[in-house]
This record gives structure tokens, sequence and C-alpha cells, in this order.
């Protein structure tokens, strides 16, 4: 097994030697292609092309989404922005205009057609591509990408079926390059503290974990074609952004469609692919009334879409059984009023932590059967990254943690090293959603993850947020 870890992971740092650096680096390229991967590790810089430190950024996806990580990547002065393709002229627009504003020279533009992404692909002078657009594309363009020989970065889910997940594993593996899923929520502050925690046992052996997304997101998934949020009850073609896409996934699918941001965290902390691994999943879905409710609420019984017939479960629970005997609750609620959580909870031998209420009980430390307030811990747990990074990640979204995903991913380009969240991450969390499909339709009955990584798992170590680099 070792062996043959090995005889992996050096292919694949040699087919990452690609034609451009081979170009660029002359023969060093050669000599770094030959050399195996843990001395190219202690290798000196300029055999890992840590002399180049640009990364030539493209986008497929200029929504709001596409249109936060552009901000961040302008932010830089290690990047240039040389590419970008949408379908939608506005959204296009709006991104040239961010693009000029911040001096930077006009990237070349794409979105004729639903496939223009692949012409874009075909340019020579792109190293990575940030991919947000709507979820049904996400492994056809992160799979188009890879094989182009770019680095792909995919927005969550990375992928819908068990069979997208495969493609992702296997073209990464095929190709060598990258495929990184843009998980930000594995950079929140008081979860990199946590891991910080569980790396130093804080919380003794890991036993049980919850998470989700518990997220009222009722006026994403209707609006009034205008605007994002509400202000309407339409969805599909009449709807503006995530309503046009989103929405269907709630009338064809009974399914945790939205799986990541809560087992993304949790699986960098259980170490899964990494000595650990997802092993089986039930899913119990309860009775669909939110958007129906909703829309009623809002329009009357006499609304077109009152008669439209959702299959989303309003609350999805699925539990997860890992390698290493560890259980995992995730949570899927978007269609009912609610304040906004991803409802963590970590909980070992020795004590855990809750985030909706802010809390831990570490044994020994803190008064019996009570419940510590969590800031000073993790203020005496803060996470390297965030301590060298914070000032970097003001005003970047979602509490400043877009800033690190977006920061991992170029770096990882710059350096043609792999990416801190891969391919083998991206197909187990996205696999949650079809297996929890799949089990909700079989009465709960569980389902087998299938092993993404073909056995490594066992021989694969931690490098999620080691240091203080990415
Ligand atoms: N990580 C997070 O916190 C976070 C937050 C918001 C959204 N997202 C994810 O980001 C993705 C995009 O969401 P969004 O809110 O920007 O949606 P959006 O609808 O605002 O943007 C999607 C964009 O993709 C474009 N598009 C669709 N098909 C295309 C194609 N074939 N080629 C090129 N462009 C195409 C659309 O025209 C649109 O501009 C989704 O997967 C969503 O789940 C993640």
């Amino acid at each position: 097994m070792s062996g043959l870890f090995d005889r992996l992971s050096d292919q694949n740092l040699a087919r990452t030697m690609d034609r451009r650096s081979f170009i660029k680096t002359g023969a060093l390229a050669g000599v770094a292609a030959s050399v195996p991967s843990h001395i190219m590790k202690a290798a000196p810089a300029v055999l890992r092309r840590t002399d180049d430190r640009t990364a030539r950024i493209a986008f497929i996806g200029t929504g709001l989404r596409g249109r936060n990580h552009l901000n961040l990547i302008l932010r830089r002065d290690d990047t240039e922005v040389v590419a970008i393709c949408d379908i939608d002229p506005d959204a296009l627009a709006k991104a040239r205009k961010m693009i000029a504003a911040a001096g930077r020279p006009t990237p070349r533009i794409f979105g004729d057609d639903d496939w223009a992404f692949l012409k874009m692909l075909e340019m020579e002078e792109i190293d990575g591509v940030i991919i947000a657009t709507p979820w049904l594309w996400h492994t056809r363009m992160a799979v188009a990408a890879m094989k182009a020989g770019k680095y792909a970065g995919v927005e969550v889910s990375a992928a819908n079926t068990l069979d997208e997940c495969w493609d992702l594993v296997n073209t990464s593996e095929a190709t060598g390059k990258p495929c990184m899923i843009m998980e930000n929520v594995c950079y929140r502050r008081d979860i990199m503290a946590v891991l910080n925690m569980v790396r130093q046992g804080v919380f003794g052996e890991l036993l049980h974990m919850e998470c989700g997304y518990q997220h009222d997101l009722r006026e994403v998934k209707f609006n009034n074609g205008t605007q994002p949020y509400g202000g309407g009850v339409e969805f599909g073609e009449k709807a503006f952004s995530e309503a046009k896409w989103r929405t269907w996934h709630s009338v064809h699918r009974n399914v945790d469609v939205y799986p990541t941001h809560g087992a993304g965290p949790v699986a960098t902390m259980l170490g899964i692919n990494r000595g650990n691994r997802f092993v089986s999943l039930t899913s119990t879905a309860t009775k669909v009334r939110g958007l129906h409710k909703y829309i009623v609420d809002q329009a009357g019984e006499d609304h077109p879409n009152a008669k439209v017939r959702f299959k989303l479960g309003d609350i999805i629970t699925s539990v997860i059984r890992t390698q290493n005997g560890e259980t995992i609750t995730v949570q899927h609620d978007t269609n009912s009023p609610r304040p906004y959580s991803l409802g963590f909870w970590v909980q070992g031998t020795e004590g855990l932590w809750m985030d909706v209420n802010d809390s831990i009980y570490v044994q020994g430390k803190s008064p019996k059967h009570r419940w510590e307030d969590v800031a000073p811990y993790l203020e005496q747990y803060d996470h390297p990254l965030w301590i060298k990074y914070a000032a970097n990640a003001e005003g970047a979204g979602h509490g400043g943690m877009d800033f690190f995903v977006d920061h991992a991913f170029v770096e990882a380009v710059k350096r043609e090293e792999p990416t801190p969240l891969d391919a083998y991450d991206a197909a187990a969390w996205s696999a949650i959603a079809p297996l929890s499909e799949r089990s909700i339709a079989a009465g709960s009955a569980p389902q087998a993850f299938p092993d993404f990584t073909r056995g490594l798992w066992m021989k694969r170590t931690p490098v999620f947020a080691l240091g203080d680099e990415y």
C-alpha cells in the first residue's frame, strides 16, 4: 500500500509539471519532475516553483457568489484575472466593472452559450478556474477544467450524483490536477480554533459531531425576478439568481441537497480521507410543508405556484458512521422560519463544544455539569492562520472566512502544490446528497459510502491548515 501511495503521489506531482512550468523553468522542471515528492518538499524554493508568485485565475459564473470570489482575487497583488465566463450579460458587465475599478487589464470574456467555458479553457494562460455556477454545472465544469490542465476550484456542493463524485476523483487522478472544493466554512474562525483544540486533545478522543445547514432560505428560493431575496414567490425562469435554479431541487428531490457547510468542517476534524472515512449513512425526512405555506401566505391560494408539489422534506436528518467509530448528525433545514445556524457540536471523551449557545464543557476544567462561555477558549486556541491573516480577511464575505478559502486556492496554484481540500474531499462530502436521497427513498435504509480513495485513506495524513501558510 505504501509503495502504491508513493508512486501515485509522485506520478501526480510529475503530471502537475505541465507545459507552462516546463517552458518557464526549463531544465529545472525536468529535474523536479523526476524527484520524489518527499524530497521535493524539502527542495529549494526554485525547484518547487515558488519563484512564480502570480496565479492566473479565470472565472466560470460571475453571479453573486462568483463576484464575491472575484472581489477577493482582485484584492490580492499576486493574481491576474485573465478570463471570465457567464451566460448572463448583466453578470458579466458587473464583473467587468469590478475588474476595471480595480485598475486591472480587461480579461477575455466568454458567454455566448452554456458551453462557452470550454472555449475559455483552451486558453493556455489560465492556471486556476473558480467555478460558481448552478449545482448541475459544477462537476461538468470542474472536470473540463482539470482535463484542460487547470486547477479547479469548485463551489459547494461539488457533485450531485455518485457518478459525478467519481468523475471528480478519476479526473483529478488521471490529470494530476487538483480539484478544490471551495468550502469556506472550514475556515470559520471559531471552527478553526476548535480544530486546533481537537488536534491538541482538549476534547479527548472524538465520539460524536453534529452539524448542518439550518438557514431559512424561503426568500432565496423565491423572489420577484429583479432582486435576490424575496419580494415575490417566483422561481425558475421568472426569478433572479438562486431562485432561478436552486428551487427546482426542492421541487424534484427529497435529499440533503447542501451538506458540505456542515460536513466539511467536521470531516477535517475527524481526518476523513486521511486516516478515517465516512462508512455509511441513514437519512430521514419530515413532511413537506414550508415552501407551499410560504407561497400561500405571501401570494394566496390562487397564485400559480401554490399548485406546485414540492418534494423536499422540510427538515432532513442524516446520521453518518465513520470508520473510526464516530457518529455525525447532519441536518438540512431551509424551508421554515428560523435564525441561521450550522448547529455545530463536537464531542469527545473529555468534553464538548456547541456553537448554538457558544458553550464548552471540558472535564476537570469547567465547573461540574455546567456550560462555560467558549470565548476565552477561542481566543487561547485561535488558529495560526487567523492570527496571521485576520487583517487581510477583514471585510471579506461570511465573517472573513471567504478570504481564507480563496487564499488557499491561490497559494496552491502559485506553488503548483496540492490544494488542502481535494477531489477526495469534494467527492466524500458531496456524496452525502445522493446517499441521503437513496436512504430516504428506501425508508431510511443505511447506504454505504464508496471509498473514493480506493484504500489510500489508510495512508494519507492530515494536511488541512497545519500551519500558518494556507
Ligand atoms: N460557499 C458559500 O458560502 C456560498 C454562498 C453562495 C453561493 N454559493 C454557491 O455558489 C454557486 C453560485 O451561486 P450564486 O449565488 O452566485 O448563484 P447565481 O445564480 O447568482 O450565479 C450563478 C451564475 O452562473 C451563471 N451560469 C449559469 N450557467 C452557466 C454556464 N453554463 N456557463 C457560465 N455561466 C453560467 C449564471 O448566469 C449566474 O450568473 C452555487 O453553487 C451556490 O451554492 C456558495
